[in-house]
């Protein structure tokens, strides 16, 4: 098992490792003097984990009770959110009780703006079940819920008392999932870390789990070290998103985020090059381990329309988009570029 120590506004640990989730009452009940556990978990995710995970907390002495919604994004919502409230009131949960996250980014977020909310804050822990939920959303402290009229449009900065990624968990899920994740993983390696680039490009799907997951933690945890609240470094997170969000709204979402992101780091990498801000090498290395781990770089939209599609992205600040660039691998810069720009930048990535 590793562990890596996240310090923000509250401090906790990440730990990874095989079979960690039958220690989850271990854990839990080392966290806070909690009394009853509420798990949140969703339909797919339940009915593999939730026993093991119940069991783990009623062998440690727990209560446990678990709310349960329907998998998928649909419903990150305020009914579902809403819903999940007044089964904590119902249950009588208080301030020193505990919630669990089991599953993947969408429980996590949920459950997390729960707890942010609930009682005005309850402590919760994160047991990320997907690739992109052990690698981002469960460490630093986003949760949100999405509106009719965007993603993410309400949430809160709180963070988990405690990570638990148990990466055998990875195990049940299907392959299309997991490559999605590998997207935000090879982000990590593009931004920030050329050994653990060379590791993907080597290893592909068969990488080292407990060894990339671990490396894209503590790689997250530096930067909300150092920008918690998103007003700087944290932004280059967003390699490929602002683009790859663009790529999901004009394929009606048919495009998953990973695979949009893919082809939005390969758009800004080739862009990149012709703005003569990326090394023509980075820029093949980026493509070759996208199509080494069968993620898409290149669409059939035009620039014209993912440039409308950028324009509606809450990333935007006044008539400036903060475009991410890679420079080299492992080396990216944050470029401010005026909106009008964007059509011309995205053009020149197709
Ligand atoms: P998800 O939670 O919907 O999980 C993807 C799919 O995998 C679902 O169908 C789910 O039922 C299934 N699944 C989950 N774990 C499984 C397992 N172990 N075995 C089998 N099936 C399993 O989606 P996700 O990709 O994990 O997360 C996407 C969400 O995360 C989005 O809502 C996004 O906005 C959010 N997000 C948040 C942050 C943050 O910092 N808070 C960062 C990135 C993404
Ligand atoms: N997923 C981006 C962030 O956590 O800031």
């Amino acid at each position: 098992m590793n562990t890596v120590h996240v310090t923000a506004s509250r401090n906790y640990d990440v730990l990874i490792g095989a079979g960690l989730l039958s220690s989850l009452g271990i854990h839990a009940a080392a966290i806070k003097k909690a009394n009853k556990v509420c798990i949140v978990s969703e339909s797919t995710v339940w009915p593999i984990y939730g026993n093991m995970a119940k069991k783990s907390l009623l062998d440690a002495g727990l209560k446990t009770v678990g709310f349960v919604f329907p998998a998928g994004e649909a419903s990150k919502n305020a009914a579902v959110y809403l819903d999940l409230l007044n089964f904590l009131a119902e249950n009588q949960m208080t301030r020193t009780d505990l919630i669990v996250a089991l599953g993947g980014g969408v429980v996590g977020d949920l459950a997390g703006f729960a707890a942010a909310t609930y009682l005005r804050g309850i402590p919760f822990i994160q047991v990320p079940t997907t690739l992109l939920a052990a690698v981002d959303s469960s460490v630093g402290g986003k949760t949100a819920i999405d509106l009719p009229t965007g993603k993410n449009l309400v949430g809160a900065f709180y963070q988990p008392s405690l990570v638990l990624c148990d990466t055998d968990c990875l195990n049940t899920l299907p392959l299309d999932i997991f490559r999605d994740g590998c997207a935000e993983v090879i982000k990590y390696g593009v931004l920030y870390d050329p050994t653990l680039f060379a590791h993907l490009a080597e290893k592909g799907l068969e990488f080292d789990r407990e060894y990339v997951i671990t490396r894209c933690v503590a790689l997250k945890r530096d930067v909300v070290a150092e920008d918690e609240f998103d007003i700087g470094a944290r932004m280059k997170l967003n390699l490929g998103h602002t683009i790859g969000h663009g790529v999901e709204m004009q394929s009606h979402f048919e495009i998953s985020h990973g695979k949009a992101v893919a082809v939005g780091m390969a758009i800004v990498s080739r862009a990149g090059v012709a703005y003569g801000i990326c090394d023509q090498n980075a820029k093949d290395a980026v493509l070759q381990i996208l199509e080494r781990f069968g993620l898409p770089y290149s669409c059939e939209f035009s620039a014209e329309s993912l440039y409308l599609s950028a324009l509606s992205d809450k990333k935007r600040s006044g008539g400036m988009v903060n475009l991410i660039i890679p420079e080299r691998i492992g080396c990216c810069r944050i470029v401010p570029t005026p909106v009008e720009e964007i059509q011309s930048f995205i053009e020149a990535g197709l």
